[in-house]
């Protein structure tokens, strides 16, 4: 019954969040790295702030805030970035030392724990995915030729290592999911970005360790999220980011010849492939558009978000909700019905928010019984006045003139 808790008191610190976010990632771009923390400290206060104002989302506002205190963290120190004694100058001393077979090796065994972190659930399974069909066939098709035995003494090489591309909140990392899953794989979640800014310096170590550990724990999926930040930084001239791509490209090319006992599959997803060089593109087996849902899509969609999670739906029909949302993505949605919940909550519950501020114990909160009545087709419209895609009918047609261009 929280969610009656003012939300547009806290939509001004959401503002405030998605500034210092770009002010972290332009400083950190230019190299800028006692601005990059300032802005990252900041960032984690104002979700700390956040998390208080939305305590039904708490918990990701919170993981949000750590995250960036971590980043701040590492930029603070830049010697000793990263993993514990991971960095250049340590390593140099460690060489002088002697023992560098032993020391190397142990800061390897480093690099692989911080790699099994990155292990995340799956628990996605195809039929969650609205729509899609031609990506889900491939991958599907993928895991089949990886598994089975032919009847005959050949060597298939099934695909292993896929693009995803398309606007962003299309389900990419929902296919990889439910990939993983069909396969019983261990899941490697890979903010390539992410790897970037926490192993500055150090990214094609923690690059190189994320595949011998995917290999190790084979069957494995590697899904390195939002791709394009390799090149970016690339862009920007940094040693370090020159370094990463490098080793990206020899580990992808490494891949391809690797005899294998329990598969191995890569699948990475960018919502920018134009930034995407030849050198990177050409390392994947399949390329594949992942684009906005169709009208039949949208349909399903706000099946998926309403009638299926038990809500009933007055006044208006799936298919004018479908037509009204062109453009929208299956994230979007989602968060077009979320909204739409929530202002019928608000309606049913009017005196809610003052009766749970009486309530001080968590027992008596959780015998208090809310009421729901149906979605009204007022309560969708306005959630579809509020949430608007954030991808414009330009940004689609570079899609699309990309995915014309680009063998699948
Ligand atoms: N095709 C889809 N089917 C079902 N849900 C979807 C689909 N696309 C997006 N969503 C919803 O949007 C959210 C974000 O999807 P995600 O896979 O993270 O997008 P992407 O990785 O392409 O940015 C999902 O958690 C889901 O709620
Ligand atoms: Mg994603």
């Amino acid at each position: 019954m929280m969610v009656v808790l003012s939300i547009d008191a806290s939509s001004f610190l959401y503002e405030e969040i998605l500034r210092a976010k770009k002010r972290f990632e332009e400083a950190y771009r230019s190299g800028d790295y006692a601005a990059a923390r300032a802005s990252a400290l900041k960032a984690a206060e104002l979700l700390r702030e956040l998390a208080r104002y939305r305590p039904w989302s708490a918990g990701k506002y919170l993981e949000m805030a750590e995250e960036y205190e971590r980043i701040a963290e590492t930029l603070g120190e830049p010697r000793r970035v990263i993993v514990a004694r991971g960095g250049a100058a340590e390593i140099a001393r460690r060489r002088k030392r002697g023992g560098e077979g032993e020391e190397i090796g142990g800061l390897d065994a480093e690099f692989e724990a911080e790699a099994e972190k990155l292990v995340a659930r799956a628990d996605v399974s195809w039929d969650d995915i609205v729509g899609l069909e031609e990506a889900k066939k491939s991958l599907i098709e993928a895991i089949i030729y990886s598994l089975a035995r032919p009847d005959k003494p050949v060597r298939v090489e099934p695909p292993r290592r896929f693009l995803l591309y398309g606007p962003p909140g299309t389900g990419k990392t929902m296919l990889a999911m439910a990939a993983s899953n069909m396969l019983g794989a261990t899941f490697f979640n890979v903010s390539v970005d992410r790897v970037l800014s926490r192993y500055v310096g150090d990214s094609p170590r923690m690059i190189a360790a994320i595949f011998r550990v995917a290999y190790r724990r084979a069957p494995s999926i590697i899904f390195f999220d939002e791709i394009e930040s390799l090149v970016a930084r690339r862009d920007t001239g940094r040693e370090a980011a020159t370094g990463v791509v490098q080793t990206f490209l020899t580990e992808l090319d490494g891949f391809k010849s690797k005899k294998m006992e329990k598969p191995v599959i890569i699948i990475a997803a960018t919502n920018k492939p134009w930034l995407l060089d030849e050198a990177i593109l050409s390392r994947f087996d399949k390329k594949i558009y992942v684009p906005l849902p169709d009208k039949e899509a949208r349909i399903q969609l706000f099946r998926l978000h309403l009638e299926k999670k038990g809500f009933e739906v007055k006044g208006i029909t799936y298919e004018e909700l479908a037509e009204l949302t062109e453009g929208y993505s299956g994230r979007d949605i989602a968060n077009v019905c979320r909204e739409a919940v929530i202002r019928m909550l608000r309606r049913a519950n009017p005196g809610i928010y003052e009766a749970a501020g009486r309530i001080n114990r968590v027992e008596t909160l959780e015998e208090l019984r809310y009421h729901v009545e149906p979605v009204t087709r007022e309560d969708l419209l306005e959630a579809i006045k509020r949430i608007k895609p954030p991808v414009s009918r330009k940004d689609i047609e570079r899609y699309e003139r990309f995915a014309e261009n680009t063998l699948g």
